[in-house]
């Protein structure tokens, strides 16, 4: 079940994702994918050891997938939300059914900014999960404790919780990813610990273990988000259950996320 057996080898392939939240409009989107390909390629970056994958608004996203597919770049791409729903009366969504048709592979469900400000319940990212599923994209499925929680329920209570109920309606063998990210250590330039955030994502795993059996679990990958920078991505990739990162705001600088996509750089494996 870990990512690094005893040899240091990786068991799975660790996702670097950026979420760019609402930054950069479509033509920003353009130049900025462009660059980071550019940038990946100067460092000969061997996407087979490390996949990255980007997070544009949804307005940027045909944009990128012309680029990305003109091209041939090495990198995938999601959304940031879906719609529960395929199609019809609902102003402002967005259908899984279009998302697939722009080759998104990825979406992120249960942002903690979308549970807060939208007030996304426990059900609604279950409801997301499973629709994202039935149109073939991967859910990066986000979990995490607010600073309160923490204080009143310890680290793990409050994601495993939120995990079970997004996870209950599907199959064993389903492709998911999950995302720690501590609510508190979110854009606040605090970060968790390498340890806090292997404890958390151990006990992640054995929540998609216990739901979908131990072999999905031993595929499924898990990141850490929060606060994630060049120089602290290593910590985080040492630990056996940490597979990747969820990053936001180093995400928007080229140079930063190449660095953290570049980890093995600092991590010597
Ligand atoms: P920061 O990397 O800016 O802390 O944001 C993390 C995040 O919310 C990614 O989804």
């Amino acid at each position: 079940m870990a990512a690094l057996t005893n040899d240091g080898a990786r068991t799975r392939v660790p996702l670097l994702a950026g979420n760019w939240k609402m930054n950069l409009d479509h033509l920003q989107a353009i130049a900025f994918v462009q660059k980071l390909a550019w940038s990946l390629k100067d460092a000969r970056h061997d996407f087979a050891s490390a996949e990255v994958a980007v997070f544009p608004p949804f307005t940027d996203i045909r944009s990128v997938q012309t680029l990305i597919s003109a091209d041939r770049l090495p990198l995938k791409f999601g959304a940031q939300d879906i719609s529960a729903h395929d199609s019809g009366a609902y102003t402002g969504e967005i259908s899984g059914a279009f998302l697939k048709a722009l080759d998104c592979t990825y979406v992120i469900i249960g942002h903690s900014e979308r549970r807060t400000l939208h007030n996304e319940s426990d059900e609604q990212v279950a409801a997301k999960v499973t629709a994202a599923v039935k149109h073939g994209l991967v859910p990066v499925v986000c979990v995490g404790e607010t600073a309160e929680d923490l204080e009143e329920h310890g680290p793990s209570a409050v994601p495993v919780a939120q995990l079970r109920v997004a996870l209950a309606g599907l199959q064993a063998g389903t492709d998911v990813v999950v995302a720690y990210e501590p609510v508190w250590a979110i854009g606040s330039g605090q970060a968790a610990t390498p340890e806090q955030a292997e404890q958390v994502a151990a006990a992640l795993r054995s929540v998609v273990a216990e739901l979908l059996g131990d072999e999905t679990a031993a595929e499924t990958r898990i990141l850490y988000g929060g606060s994630v920078k060049a120089n602290n991505i290593a910590g985080f990739m040492r630990q056996a259950n940490v597979d990747g990162a969820l990053v936001g705001g180093a995400s928007l600088d080229v140079t930063e996320f190449s660095g953290i996509v570049r980890f093995q750089k600092h991590v010597g494996t």
